[in-house]
This record gives C-alpha cells, sequence and structure tokens, in this order.
C-alpha cells in the first residue's frame, strides 16, 4: 500500500519498521480530538480563501462521514498508515477523493498531534477535577456525621492525641483542594493552541491561527512555532499534578487498609465494594483501596517516563515524542478510575464508632493534657513532662489508663493534681479544648466544614 508521503521513496518500508513506528494502536484514541482540529482547520483555510467553500463544505461533511463510521467501530485502522493522522486523511480521501488532499494544505503533522493533545488533555482535566469534587462531596458528608466521633491521632503510628474523625478526614479535603487547584492551574498552560506552528517555522499560507484557536475554544496560542510542536510541559503538569493526587490517594487507602483490620475494627468498607479469598472463606479484602495505593506507581512510571524521553532532545519536534502518548493515556484512565471508585467508596464506609471510643478511653493519648493541667497549675512544662512520664508508667504498670487511677495516685507524683484532673484528662475535653485555629476542637472542626462547603460552591 502506497504512504501519504511516499514520492521521494523507492523501496516499501520494511515491515518491522512499520511495527515500530505506528502509533495507531493507541493513537487512535485521539480521532475524535484528530477530526475536530480537521474540521477548524479547513473552515480558517476557507474563510482566509486558501480553499473555497465548497471545497471545505466537502472536506467537513467528509470529516463527519469518518467521525459517524469510528463511532460505529466499523472503521480498520491500517499499521502501514502509521498514526491516527494519516489513517483519517486516507479514510477522508477514500470517502470523497482527490479534493480530501487539500485539507494537510499549511499543516503538519507535527502542530496537528500537539493540537489533538492540547484538546484531549483538556477535557479530561476538566473530567478530573469534577471527579476531585465528588471525593471532596463524599468526605464532606462523612465529616458532617463524625464531628463528634473520636479516634486516636497517630504520630509514628503510635497513638498521639485524640482528635476529631471528621478532622481527621478533611485533612484529605485539603489535599484534594490543592491537587484541584493544580490542575486547575495546569489547564491554563493546556489551553494554548499549537495549530498553525506547521512543522516547526509557521506556513507561507495566509492562515489565521487566533480563528483556529478561536473555533477549537483555545483562549490563545503558542507565540513560537518552533516551541509550538515541541513543548510537551503540559502533559508532564498532568502527570505530575496526577502523581501528586496518587500519593494522597495511595496515603488514604492506607489508612483504609489499616482502619478495616481486624486489630484496628474502626471502619466498615462496604461489601460491595470488598473481594472475598478463594480458600479462606472469613476473609473480607479490601482490594479496592490496595490497588489504588497500588496504581501510584504506574502514574509516577508515566511521569518519569516522560521526563526521561524529552531529556536531552534537540529543537523541534523528533519522532521521540510519539512516546508521550501512552503513559498519559494510562495515567488519565487510572486517575478517572481511581478517582470514580474513592467516592463511593468513601461515603459508603460504615465507621464504627463505638471501637474509636473504646481507643479513645482506653489509651494515654491524654497524657499531653495531663502535663498541660500541671503546667496550668504553675509547674514548667519540662517538669511537668516527666512528671507525666512517671504517671503513665505506674499506670502501665498497674495495667491501667490515666482515667483509672485514683486521686491519691495522683497525689504521689504531685501535690498539684486535684479532684478536677480526671475531667481535665476526658476525651471529650482533651479534644474539645484544642481550639487554636485549624485545631480538632469540635467548634473549630465545625468552622472548617464550613469552609470546606463554601469551596464546593465555587
Ligand atoms: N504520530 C506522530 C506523533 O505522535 C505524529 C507526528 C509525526 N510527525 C512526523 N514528522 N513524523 O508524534
Amino acid at each position: 500500500m502506497s504512504k501519504l508521503w511516499g514520492g521521494r521513496f523507492t523501496k516499501t518500508t520494511n515491515e518491522l519498521v512499520d511495527q515500530l513506528t505506528a502509533s495507531i494502536s493507541f493513537d487512535k484514541k485521539l480521532a475524535n480530538e484528530d477530526i475536530q482540529g480537521s474540521i477548524a482547520h479547513v473552515q480558517m483555510l476557507a474563510e482566509q480563501g486558501i480553499i473555497t467553500e465548497d471545497e471545505a463544505d466537502q472536506i467537513k461533511e467528509g470529516l463527519l462521514r469518518v467521525k459517524e463510521k469510528y463511532d460505529q467501530g466499523v472503521l480498520i485502522f491500517s499499521e502501514a498508515d502509521e498514526d491516527i493522522h494519516m489513517n483519517i486523511e486516507k479514510f477522508l480521501i477514500e470517502e470523497i477523493g482527490s479534493v480530501g488532499g487539500k485539507l494537510h494544505t499549511g499543516r503538519s503533522r507535527n502542530d496537528q498531534v500537539a493540537t489533538d493533545m492540547h484538546l484531549y488533555l483538556k477535557n479530561h482535566t476538566e473530567t478530573v477535577i469534577e471527579l476531585l469534587e465528588n471525593v471532596q462531596k463524599a468526605i464532606v458528608s462523612q465529616a458532617e456525621a463524625h464531628v463528634y466521633t473520636m479516634i486516636p491521632g497517630y504520630t509514628h503510628l503510635q497513638r498521639a492525641q485524640p482528635v476529631s474523625f471528621a478532622h481527621h478526614l478533611l485533612a484529605y479535603f485539603w489535599m484534594i483542594e490543592r491537587d484541584k487547584e493544580r490542575f486547575q492551574d495546569s489547564l491554563k498552560r493546556v489551553d494554548v493552541c499549537p495549530l498553525g506552528a506547521g512543522a516547526m517555522a509557521g506556513t507561507t499560507f495566509p492562515i489565521d491561527r487566533e480563528r483556529t484557536a478561536e473555533l477549537l475554544g483555545f483562549s490563545s496560542v503558542y507565540p513560537n512555532s518552533m516551541d509550538a510542536v515541541s513543548d510537551r510541559d503540559f502533559i508532564l503538569e498532568f502527570l505530575s499534578a496526577s502523581s501528586i493526587l496518587m500519593m494522597h490517594i495511595s496515603r488514604l487507602s492506607e489508612e483504609l487498609v489499616i482502619w478495616s483490620s481486624e486489630e484496628f475494627n474502626f471502619i466498615e468498607l462496604d461489601d460491595s465494594f470488598c473481594t472475598g479469598s478463594s480458600i479462606m472463606p472469613q476473609k473480607k479484602n479490601p482490594d479496592v483501596p490496595e490497588l489504588l495505593r497500588a496504581k501510584t506507581g504506574r502514574v509516577y512510571g508515566d511521569l518519569v517516563g516522560l521526563l526521561t524521553v524529552l531529556k536531552g532532545l534537540p529543537l523541534a519536534y523528533n519522532k521521540d515524542m510519539q512516546e508521550d502518548k501512552e503513559g498519559m493515556f494510562d495515567t488519565v484512565e487510572t486517575v478517572e478510575g481511581s478517582l470514580s471508585l474513592l467516592a463511593p467508596l468513601l461515603s459508603t464506609m460504615n465507621v464504627n464508632t463505638d471501637t474509636m471510643k473504646k481507643a479513645v478511653t482506653s489509651d494515654y493519648s491524654n497524657a499531653t493534657d495531663l502535663a498541660d493541667y500541671l503546667v496550668k497549675k504553675g509547674m514548667a512544662f519540662r517538669d511537668a513532662h516527666a512528671v507525666t512520664g512517671q504517671v503513665v508508667l505506674e499506670a502501665i504498670q498497674k495495667g491501667s489508663v490515666l482515667l483509672e487511677l485514683d486521686l491519691a495516685d495522683y497525689k504521689e507524683h504531685s501535690e498539684l493534681f486535684e479532684a478536677d484532673v480526671f475531667e481535665a484528662i476526658a476525651p471529650e475535653n482533651v479534644v474539645g479544648r484544642r481550639n487554636s485555629q485549624g485545631g480538632t476542637a469540635f467548634k473549630q472542626v465545625e468552622h472548617q466544614l464550613e469552609l470546606a462547603k463554601e469551596k464546593l460552591k465555587k
């Protein structure tokens, strides 16, 4: 079969070369964007008098017929035609004859593919932002129900200080808010049109780049044709924002796995989001958060892969850049899939408030407050820390917790202890008193919830 670029060749391409250079097996995903870009291009060509209105109409109609066949799944792509751009051009010429050959006037596959990628990512970045909001809504709905539910807060995965469960959950709301901002910010750079840069130096035809950009819904055009065809920063930004997001998802997933273990038993994931074991009948496995945690790895891989492909490339377009696609598609699918699952996973999760309550009343996470109590009675914090350490040690040796010791036990360590010590270290007071801005006090958490909900209104 003859190549669109076959004119200067005397031999047919080696089959292995076709296999290596073809990208159609994956870039067929860009069919819609490619057709959309071509329709805008021919319209501009006609408006500028570079082709006639009639030719443009025939080409547009032909492209729409190709799109219809693509949507019906009846197009048979050919590896010999390398990529989506040449496959579609071939189909177009088959549909409408040689006038189809005018489509590529004043254009190169280099600005064409960059345009397709911009269109694709703009679309998907918007989808990701919506999906992030769904996860935030799920977090807010659980947080609203659990402002007054307390769990141990951890450092070093050792119980540290009790917190409102809503406070713990909302920490993830703010991480995702920053993720959202990163994607929103990256849209500024995705929203720029490379079309009209030609192969790399621009074109001799009197094209109107602002017009094609407008037709495609882009806010501006690249000011430099060489940069336009060799820039892949916008993809790297998507991959980096996705990597940071997946890191957050992975940390949350890890907590879900831990919390749903029998040892913690803080939550139970809904049956519809868990799987069983082929041998152990009692098992209910948290496969979903485990896989979300694991999928972080492939997104990091996609980022590092593309950074490595681009490193050291001279200007302008190089075939290396064709390797930008699979990682990008993979990350888009991984992130969209992960977020689509995370939202219902969170909103259907059952919170075991009894176990949480037992946890905060049977541990030493109120020890800081015992030390603070002594400080408020006049002792220096360092001394209070030491005295409290002694009290904790005694309690551990007796097999009890701080709330279970007698006032007499306390008095042995310091005369400053009075009957009000028990109120001071009751978990609801320990949490309720951490009223500094952004702290876990119930009042602060209520306020934080309002801030979170305001973010979702915008
Ligand atoms: N399939 C190519 C890619 O994705 C399209 C651009 C090819 N340009 C070229 N001059 N070979 O990068």
